[in-house]
């Protein structure tokens, strides 16, 4: 059978046939880790194509992806961005949303987006540098929406600490962060995304999802990387009241 130009060319090495991987040279002063990195983004496609797109990472196909699935990324939908730095998912947002208003006839949606750290300006997005684990960083999002959301969406990710258990904590620890503002601010219907780590330690979190929203769906889209642990909880449906745990309440 004849293949597509370029189908699999890249992973095979079979006789007769070329391996188009770029390898790295290690270079005097760079560690395997670094050449591994380096490799690996040099062969990934959807770098190529964030590149070529004009996305300022490869994680803006993840949210296309869900988007694509899910469709919560309507015009006129207002979206909060949480973990947003360097931008992909914001310029994703942007455009479907209708932010700039570009689509003429269609509702026009807002995007707000809190990093950590600095993110360079987005047109249509309004971007603001704050650790939404401090104090009172829900409520500073809140003011600076100004209104309910129609999407809650959080890729925040802590800085590898080199042990899965801890990067794990972390993430729940932000996760549940971003469910807690999502309670709050979500319009009856709305979505919430967020990055999770396979492991275990969210079955509550999942749970509280599954009583307040219609339909909780666990997610790997093709742009994350199989290698990864991340996946990703799609709530969608939401019911507009959270409800307590009714077991929790006994044991009060
Ligand atoms: C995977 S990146 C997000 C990529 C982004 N979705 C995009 O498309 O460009 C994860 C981000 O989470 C941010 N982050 C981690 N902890 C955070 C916190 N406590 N508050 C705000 N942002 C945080 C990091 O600074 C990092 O930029």
């Amino acid at each position: 059978m004849t293949k597509a130009p370029g189908s699999r060319e890249g992973k095979s090495s079979g006789r007769g046939q070329r391996d188009l991987r770029v390898r790295v040279k290690t270079a005097k002063g760079r560690k395997l880790s670094s050449k591994l990195w380096l490799e690996r983004q040099l062969n990934d496609p959807y770098v190529a194509r964030a590149r070529r797109e004009g996305y300022r990472g490869r994680a803006a196909y993840k949210i296309l992806e869900l988007d694509d699935k899910y469709r919560f990324l309507v015009p006129g939908a207002r979206v909060v961005d949480l973990g947003c730095a360097p931008g992909g998912w914001c310029q994703v947002a942007v455009g479907r949303v209708n932010a700039l208003g570009e689509k003429s006839g269609k509702a026009v949606g807002k995007v707000l987006g809190v990093d950590l750290q600095e993110v360079d300006p987005i047109a249509g997005a309004e971007i603001h540098q704050l650790d939404f684990l401090s104090e009172g960083a829900d409520q500073q999002v809140k003011d600076w929406l100004g209104g309910p959301a129609d999407v809650v969406m959080s890729d925040m990710a802590a800085a590898s600490s080199g042990h899965k258990g801890t990067d794990h904590l972390r993430i729940v620890a932000l996760v549940e962060a971003a469910a807690a503002l999502a309670f709050d601010i979500l319009e009856p219907g709305g979505t919430f995304v967020a990055k999770v780590l396979a492991g275990g330690a969210e079955t509550e979190m999942q749970a509280m999802l599954k009583r307040n929203f219609d339909k909780v769906a666990n997610v790997k889209p093709p742009a994350s990387r199989s290698d990864s642990s991340e996946k990703f909880v799609v709530a969608t449906g939401f019911r507009g009241r959270p409800q307590a745990d009714p077991q929790a309440d006994q044991q009060d």
